[in-house]
């Protein structure tokens, strides 16, 4: 598993308490190449014992929780870092995915912006520290392929779409300044298939049989298409399938 990155590679997972994010750490930690994985998450999340495995309780949606992680690190240099912190809908605060233009409130749309855009944003300026220097360094962070522009058929989702389109674009322009800091630095926006998760659940009732994929799959998948990005690649956006979805 990602044969390009050192023996005993360092990663960093975010939103590791969500579906995705989980199933990622259990997929590293399955390898005998993966050394320190660690996870953030709003929340501590109970784990089999696994000595590689270190928990930190943050919210890297707020500065103070973005100045908890770069402290903990201390600058350790990270081979793998996986955001998969994202989200669609909270029905707390009344946020569902909008049909029509009259639908649009700018508290909702601020909120996916938020957490679906400028987070990884921000996340990767206080990052800096742990990714700058020569080791190869893949920076991995879920996208979906409604926020890609080009693909968009169907409409609707306004936010959510706008607020991925958005992190593609802000991942990209991240990539090239990056790669400044380390030559060998690869980043991949990834596109996960509709994954049971909770935040996929109000609507698995409109997937087709055989589309509904398990956190596992899409976790084995995804670090499948990792394993073909070479340190030093320009920004890309892949499927799980490995298909390259139009920014
Ligand atoms: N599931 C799908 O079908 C699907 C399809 C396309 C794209 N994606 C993308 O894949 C990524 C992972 O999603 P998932 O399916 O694993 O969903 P999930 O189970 O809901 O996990 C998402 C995680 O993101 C973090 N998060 C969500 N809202 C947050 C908020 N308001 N403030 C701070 N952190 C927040 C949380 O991490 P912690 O619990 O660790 O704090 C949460 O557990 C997302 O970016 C999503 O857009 C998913």
């Amino acid at each position: 598993m990602l044969t390009q990155l050192p023996e005993g590679f360092t990663t960093l997972v975010t939103g590791a308490g969500g579906g995705i994010g989980n199933a990622v750490v259990d997929a590293l930690l399955a390898s005998p190449r993966t050394g320190r994985v660690i996870g953030v998450s709003r929340e501590p999340r109970p784990r089999a014992t696994d000595d590689r495995f270190e928990a930190l309780t943050a919210d890297l949606t707020t500065s103070e929780g973005r100045e908890a992680l770069v402290s903990y690190l201390d600058g350790t240099p990270l081979h793998l870092t996986f955001n998969t912190i994202g989200m669609l809908h909270d029905d707390a605060l009344g946020i569902h995915p909008e049909k029509r233009l009259d639908d649009l409130t700018p508290q909702a749309m601020a909120r996916l912006f938020d957490v679906n855009a400028m987070t990884p944003a921000l996340l990767l300026q206080a990052l800096q520290p742990s990714l700058k220097g020569q080791h190869p360094a893949l920076v991995a962070s879920l996208s979906a392929r409604v926020g890609s522009i080009e693909d968009n058929r169907l409409g609707g989702w306004y936010a959510y779409r706008a607020s991925k389109a958005a992190h593609n674009m802000l991942m990209k322009t991240a990539a090239i300044e990056l790669r400044r800091l380390n030559p060998n630095l690869a980043v991949a926006c990834l596109h996960p298939g509709t994954t049971d998760t909770a935040l996929s659940r109000p609507f698995q009732a409109r997937v087709p049989a055989g589309k509904l994929f398990s956190p596992a799959f899409v976790a084995e998948q995804l670090l499948q298409v990792l394993e073909q990005r070479r340190p030093g690649d320009g920004a890309s956006f892949h499927d799980w399938a490995g298909e390259t979805v139009a920014w």
